[in-house]
């Protein structure tokens, strides 16, 4: 066995052993491969570091250290007691957790991010909700929905039944919603991702399964039901051999789709997770050894030179509908037609890649005001600021197939796990059903243009030109 001890005489980068497990591992030569970066590991070097590694790899993430990287074990005597200090703030968090209401009482989607920012750890908070910059997309995501408003229609058919059901991607799915593809679901809950997967299953609900999940991606599709739909998003590694690899293997997993994501091939600020890990003045001296923000940490693998050409790259190594997500203008969604993707996911990240970029339900306004035969070249779908019923109401009614959501399911997971999934999901089926019905349609197909349109008189500039005068 090894001592405590011995393990501090190897804490360089030249020579950077940890604990994991009750396992010493050597990883000095895997540093510069570490996806998650160099600093995650040398900051941590010669530490027992069996929580944080847990919390943030797949479980079978040890697999890709070469076998004489386990170096054997430690001994646990000599292993100092860990400091278990709690701050202020844990002490907080752990108060709030005790007086937080049961999933069912959650009314809004918005309860659940009120809960979350007071109960999940500060880095859970600070990842999920960081935006770039100074966060105007961020907020124009979901102002720009109150400048949507509906033209009810009464009297019109029997409201007494109807569906929420519809199809996108060739896929059933019990409404036209779907789990945008978000990494690190552990951070918020110890079971992550499958916990979504779960719920998903239960709801007939897509989920999209981030490439940077905290899962695996076999343990998300272990966790899933017989059939059930779950499409991949992809980020294409800078060796294609590696994602030529991946794209070959979700799809023998059962993928539906592959989701290109083609908005990150540059950096962003993700203010508050910077915030979250920048020295404060009092450690100044720490800024060498600071940890960096998750999503810098996580991006290392990623390509930055992505051109339309890699369409094709993707088309080669698979049978699978190709949908790309991140395109922020109109022009954009012409180009993806004419490289004949199946799907178009209009996304600014959720406003987390360039601050400024527009609102996804304004250019899917723009599109059907503009050029509304591009709905029938391509599934057109949105996410980014969805926050309830109405909003999901308001994107079908312009033409989108379907929409996601992203961090309503990421806090709901923190708070309570897959119960508040499943409740997220119960609420916006609600809302749906009620939106619809009360403004005219029993049915996906009954939403039409006509029934929303810019807030205001519809008389002048401000009438849509979907319209008749
Ligand atoms: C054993 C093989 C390892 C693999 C395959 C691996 C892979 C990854 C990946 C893919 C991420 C991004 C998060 C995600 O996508 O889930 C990540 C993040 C991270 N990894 Fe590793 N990792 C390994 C070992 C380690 C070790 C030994 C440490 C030592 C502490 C470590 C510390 C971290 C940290 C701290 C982050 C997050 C960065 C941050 O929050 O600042 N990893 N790792
Ligand atoms: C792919 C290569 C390897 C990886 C990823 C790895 C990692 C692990 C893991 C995760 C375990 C726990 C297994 C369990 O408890 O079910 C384990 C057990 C162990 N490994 Fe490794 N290891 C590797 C190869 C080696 C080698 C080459 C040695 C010897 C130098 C070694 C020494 C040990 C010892 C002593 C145990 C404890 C056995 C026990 O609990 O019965 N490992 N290793
Ligand atoms: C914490 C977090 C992680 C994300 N990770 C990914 C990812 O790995 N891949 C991806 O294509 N999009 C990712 N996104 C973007 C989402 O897929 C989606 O576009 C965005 O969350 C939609 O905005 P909303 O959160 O307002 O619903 C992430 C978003 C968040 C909030």
């Amino acid at each position: 066995m090894i001592s405590y001890e011995e393990v501090q005489k190897h804490v360089s980068a030249d020579d950077c052993w940890v604990i994991i497990k009750g396992r010493v591992y050597d990883v000095t030569n895997f540093i510069a491969l570490h996806p998650g970066g160099r600093q995650a590991i040398l900051s941590h070097a010669g530490k027992e570091v069996t929580e944080l590694f847990s919390m943030l790899h797949p479980s079978d993430a040890l697999e890709n250290l070469p076998p004489e990287a386990c170096l054997g074990l430690v001994d646990p005597n000599t292993v100092p007691a860990q400091e278990n200090v709690l701050t202020e703030s844990d002490l907080q968090r752990r108060a709030a957790r005790e007086i937080m209401p049961p999933a069912q009482s959650m009314m809004l989607l918005r309860d659940f991010e009120e809960w979350a920012q007071r109960v999940l750890s500060e880095t859970a908070w600070a990842y999920y909700r960081s935006a770039s910059d100074e966060e105007h997309t961020f907020m124009e995501n979901q102002d720009a929905f109150r400048r949507y408003f509906f033209r009810p229609r009464v009297l019109v058919r029997d409201m007494s039944t109807g569906s929420t059901e519809t199809t996108f991607m060739g896929i059933e799915t019990s409404m036209p919603v779907f789990i945008s593809p978000a990494a690190m679901a552990k951070l918020g809950h110890p079971l992550g991702e499958v916990n979504l997967t779960r719920a998903a299953g239960d709801w007939d609900i897509v989920q999209a399964i981030s490439s940077n999940a905290s899962c695996s991606v076999d343990e998300i599709f272990e966790a899933s039901s017989e059939d059930q739909p779950l499409i991949f998003q992809l980020y294409l590694n800078k060796d294609r051999s590696q994602s030529e690899t991946l794209i070959r293997k979700v799809e023998k997993l059962g993928a539906r789709a592959i989701m290109f994501t083609v908005d990150t091939s540059w950096d962003s600020k993700r203010t508050l997770d910077s915030r979250a890990k920048a020295p404060t003045s009092a450690d100044a001296s720490s800024a060498t050894v600071a940890t960096l923000p998750v999503n810098r940490a996580i991006s290392g693998y990623q390509d930055r030179n992505l051109t339309w050409d890699d369409i094709a790259f993707i088309r080669k190594n698979t049978k699978l509908p190709i949908i790309v997500k991140g395109i922020q203008s109109l022009e954009d969604v012409e180009m993806c037609v004419s490289h004949g993707v199946e799907g178009v996911v209009i996304s600014n990240h959720g406003g987390r890649q360039a601050d400024y970029a527009p609102a996804p339900i304004d250019i899917l306004y723009e599109i059907r005001a503009l050029r509304p035969e591009l709905f029938e070249k391509t599934e057109i779908m949105i996410d980014g600021g969805i926050r309830c019923g109405a909003d999901v109401v308001k994107a079908i009614a312009l033409g989108a197939k379907a929409v996601g959501l992203g961090r309503p399911f990421l806090y709901a997971n923190g708070t309570h796990g897959e119960e508040g999934v499943r409740r997220v999901m119960e609420i916006l089926h609600e809302e749906i059903t009620n939106t619809m019905r009360n403004i005219g349609a029993n049915t996906i197909e009954q939403l039409k243009p006509e029934m929303v349109g810019p807030a205001g008189p519809w008389v002048g500039a401000n009438r849509p030109p979907y319209i008749k005068q």
